[in-house]
C-alpha cells in the first residue's frame, strides 16, 4: 500500500508537489506553445485540493530533456501560465529552482497560493547517476517544504532527485493522480478481467520488448500495429519495403512469437498496410497486403482489412490496454488505424485503459470524447514499466513500510 493524501492535514504547511507537466510544445513564430495540455489538466486535482485546504503549494516539474543546462524553449513559464488559466486562480512562476529567488518566493508563499519552480532538469543533479548529487539537490528542495506529494505518474519509473531522493528527506505521500493511476495499473497487472487484450503500437519495438515478454504470459491477445509491426512482419519472413525496421530485433521477435504460440496467446498482426512513397501527408499512398509491401514504399498506417480484424478481436474483451498509435496519426491520410482503435475502445463495455504519451494525445487530437474510456493514463514509459511488473522507484519510496 502506498501512503496517500487522505487524512493528511496540510493547512498552513508548505507542500512540495512533484507533477509531470512534460507537455508537447511547438515553436510558433519563436514562441514556445503548448500543443496538448492533458498533463497539466491531470495535475490540477491534487494542486487545487491542497490549495483549497490551505497549503502553500510549491510545484516541481520537468519539461523535455535539457540535460542539466538552461534551454530557453524548455522553461516552465508557459506551463504555469496555462495552469493559472485552467485553475482560474493566480499561479506564480519563478525562473529559478533552488537559488535565492526560489527560496524567497517559496518562503513568501501564503496558505492557498501556488508557485511553479523552473524546470528541475535544468539542474544536472536531478538526473545525475551519482546518488550523492541527487541527494544534494533533494536536500535543497526539501528545505522549501514540510511535506512531499508525489503526483507525477509519468516520472515514477525514474530514479531522479525530485522523484525519489526527496521522499527520503520529507514525509512523503502519493497525490491523487499517482494514487489513481497506480490503482488502475495494479488491477490490470494483478486481476484483469478476461478476455484481456493489449494493443501496442508506436515506432520502436526495442522500447517494448520487456513489456511484450511479460504480456505473453498474461494476455489473451496481443494486437500489434504502428511502426513496430514491421519488425514482427519481417520476423514472419515478409519483405517490408522501406518501412521502419529494427533488423537487429527480428530474431528476438521470432523467439517471442514462438513463446506466445506455446502459451496460447494470439498475436494479431496487420493483414494489410497503407504505404506511401515518402514520409509526408502529400505522398502517393495505396493499400497493399502486409506480405507484399513493395520496395520504395513505407508503411505509415494499418489498412482497412487490418482495422476490421483488430476491431473484431477487441469486440468481446473485458480488459483492453492500448499503448502507441497504429500509424502516423498526425497526418490525416494515415490516421484511420489509430482512430479505429480509439473508437473501438470508446465503444467497449470492458475496462479500457489508454497508456499515456502519444495514444492519449491522439485521442484528444482526433476529438474522441475522453470520458468514454475507463482511464487515460498520463504515463507513457511509466505505464509500460508498470505493466512489465517492474518495481518503480518513485512508487517504492511511497510504500507504507518504506523508512523515511
Ligand atoms: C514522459 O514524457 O513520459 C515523462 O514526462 C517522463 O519523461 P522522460 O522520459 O524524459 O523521463
Amino acid at each position: 500500500m502506498i501512503r496517500t493524501l487522505t487524512g493528511e492535514d496540510v493547512a498552513g504547511k508548505h507542500v512540495i508537489v512533484r507533477s509531470d507537466l512534460n507537455v508537447p510544445m511547438a515553436d510558433q513564430g519563436g514562441v514556445p506553445t503548448i500543443t496538448d495540455d492533458g498533463r497539466i489538466r491531470a495535475s490540477l486535482d491534487t494542486i487545487s485540493q491542497l490549495s483549497s485546504a490551505g497549503a502553500a503549494v510549491i510545484v516541481v516539474a520537468h519539461l523535455g530533456r535539457p540535460k542539466g543546462r538552461f534551454v530557453p524553449g524548455l522553461s516552465l513559464r508557459p506551463v504555469a501560465v496555462r495552469m493559472a488559466e485552467l485553475l482560474d486562480q493566480p499561479v506564480e512562476f519563478v525562473p529559478d529552482l533552488v537559488g535565492g529567488a526560489a527560496r524567497s518566493a517559496s518562503a513568501a508563499l501564503e496558505p492557498g497560493q501556488i508557485l511553479v519552480l523552473e524546470n528541475v532538469r535544468f539542474d544536472p543533479r536531478e538526473t545525475s547517476k551519482d546518488p550523492a548529487d541527487r541527494m544534494a539537490l533533494a536536500d535543497e528542495l526539501a528545505k522549501f517544504g514540510d511535506l512531499y506529494v508525489s503526483d507525477g505518474f509519468g516520472v515514477v519509473h525514474r530514479q531522479q532527485a525530485s522523484v525519489t531522493e526527496i521522499a527520503e528527506c520529507l514525509p512523503a505521500v502519493a497525490g491523487n493522480l499517482v494514487a489513481a493511476e497506480s490503482a488502475v495499473f495494479r488491477k490490470v497487472l494483478d486481476a484483469p478481467d478476461h478476455p484481456y487484450a493489449v494493443v501496442l503500437g508506436g515506432a520502436k519495438v526495442s522500447d517494448k520488448l520487456g513489456v511484450i515478454s511479460r504480456l505473453i504470459n498474461s494476455v489473451d491477445r496481443l494486437v500489434i500495429g504502428g511502426g513496430m509491426c514491421f519488425t514482427f512482419l519481417a520476423a514472419k519472413g515478409y519483405s517490408v519495403g522501406d518501412s521502419l525496421l529494427e533488423a537487429d530485433q527480428v530474431e528476438t521477435i521470432s523467439v517471442l512469437l514462438d513463446q506466445a504460440a506455446a502459451n496460447g496467446v494470439e498475436i494479431v498482426l496487420p493483414v494489410d498496410v497503407v504505404v506511401a512513397d515518402a514520409f509526408s501527408a502529400e505522398a502517393d499512398s495505396k493499400t497493399v497486403p502486409a506480405d507484399s509491401i513493395p520496395d520504395g514504399w513505407q508503411g505509415l498506417d494499418i489498412g482497412p482489412a487490418s482495422v476490421d480484424l483488430f476491431v473484431s478481436r477487441l469486440a468481446d474483451c473485458q480488459t483492453i490496454v492500448w499503448n502507441g498509435p497504429m500509424g502516423v496519426f498526425e497526418m490525416a491520410p494515415f490516421a484511420a488505424g489509430t482512430r479505429a482503435i480509439a473508437e473501438a475502445m470508446a465503444h467497449s463495455d470492458g475496462f479500457t485503459v489508454v497508456g499515456g504519451g502519444d495514444s492519449a494525445a491522439a485521442i484528444r487530437l482526433l476529438g474522441i470524447d475522453e470520458a468514454r474510456f475507463s482511464h487515460i493514463s498520463t504515463g507513457g514509459g511509466a505505464s509500460l514499466e508498470f505493466l512489465e511488473g517492474k518495481q518503480l522507484p518513485g512508487i517504492a519510496v511511497l510504500e507504507e513500510n518504506h523508512d523515511v
